[in-house]
């Protein structure tokens, strides 16, 4: 069976098998009677490149469902499976007045990926909002929950790319969401000026939402329509004496202060300054919009996306003396 419809990349690979998995006794089945089968487990399929056929059981999570399972004064509780779909998600808590996740809206993917990288956008991060999540322990076939502390969370980063990568699925997640005097985080300039151009005085998390939605389509593809993951790079921290010699070189370089000694740079400003925005190698290419993200125009071969990747990464590395790291699962 071909993979391309289940990856946002729209790569065309094959999977030896496939199966789609409804509920957590199905998945403790497949662990339990196919110990020795290679598995591979497949979300939104929105952070992943795909470079050869995947010689393994693919597992779609398909759990659905979402509940209320606490509500107190200010806050509600709510647990929602792996299997949704984060945008479909957001809307709905949205619909509900529960506030939290509007700057989060419009990502790719699935709910049950979502802790994975600690998906961020706007002045907002999946663990902001975080409660708890469940997974499988794939040794034990255990429901274990892990706390936000468990978490280890961090940009684009969480216990789940390290000690317990391979050793968990997670089947669903809980978030901590507000009822009534919602925090709107409207300081990410984009949003400023977006609402601005709205003309929205007093936002509401649903104006945010909106907000979020109009930039991100003013700059990220729709995968839809051209294959993508979303940004292809993570943004590099250099140390502070590595920024002043940057800035001496470029003025105008754009950054934020992680901590005293840490700057973090943006990867789409390099790569635009390297000249790659906007460039096509036929059916692949760099984003003209967004130089982080790299496009599969038209059934380009994973393995041509990985080359322009490490092209990107050697002459950055050449350019600035920096090293950007990919975000994106790569297999
Ligand atoms: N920039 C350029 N050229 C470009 C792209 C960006 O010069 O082609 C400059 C912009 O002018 C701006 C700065 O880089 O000064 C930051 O750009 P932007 O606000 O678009 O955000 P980003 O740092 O490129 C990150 C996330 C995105 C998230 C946005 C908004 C990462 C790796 N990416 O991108 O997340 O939507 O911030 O918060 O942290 C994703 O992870 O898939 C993703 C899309």
């Amino acid at each position: 069976i071909s993979l391309k419809p289940y990856n946002t990349f729209g790569i065309d690979v094959n999977a030896r098998q496939f199966v789609a998995v409804n509920t957590i006794q199905d998945l403790k089945f497949i662990y339990s009677n196919y110990k020795n089968t290679n598995k591979f487990i497949l979300g939104g399929g929105s952070n992943m490149l795909l470079t050869k056929p995947v010689d393994a059981l693919v597992i779609q999570l398909n759990l659905k469902g979402k509940s209320i399972i606490n509500t107190s004064e200010n806050h509600v509780l709510i647990e929602c499976q792996a299997g949704e779909n984060w945008h479909e998600f957001v809307l709905w808590t949205l619909k509900q007045d529960f506030g939290g996740l509007e700057n989060l809206s419009l990502i790719p993917g699935n709910v049950g990926t979502s802790p994975i990288q600690n998906i961020g956008a706007y002045g907002v991060e999946l663990k902001d909002y975080f409660y708890s999540c469940n997974a499988l322990n794939l040794d034990t076939l255990q429901i274990e929950t892990f706390s936000k502390a468990d978490c280890d969370f961090g940009y684009r980063h969480s216990i789940f790319k390290q000690e317990a990568k391979g050793k968990y699925i997670i089947t669903s997640v809980v978030f901590k969401l507000s009822i009534k005097n919602h925090t709107l985080h409207t300081n990410y300039g984009a949003i400023t000026n977006e609402l601005e151009a709205m003309n929205v005085k007093q936002p509401t998390i649903q104006d945010i939402s909106n907000a979020v939605i109009a930039i991100r389509e003013s700059k990220l593809p729709n995968p839809k329509i051209i294959g993508n993951s979303g940004s292809f790079f993570k943004n590099p921290v250099i140390s502070k004496s590595q920024f002043l010699q940057l800035q001496d070189n470029f003025k105008d370089v754009p950054h934020y202060i992680v901590s005293e000694n840490e700057i973090k740079v943006p990867a789409g400003w390099l790569i635009e300054t390297a000249g790659f925005k906007g460039k096509t190698f036929g059916n692949y290419g760099v984003h003209k919009k967004q130089a982080l993200v790299l496009v599969n125009y038209n059934d380009a071969k994973g393995e041509d996306i990985l080359n322009l990747s490490k092209l990107i990464q050697n002459t950055i590395y050449r350019i600035f003396n920096i090293s950007i790291e990919a975000e994106v699962n790569i297999f």
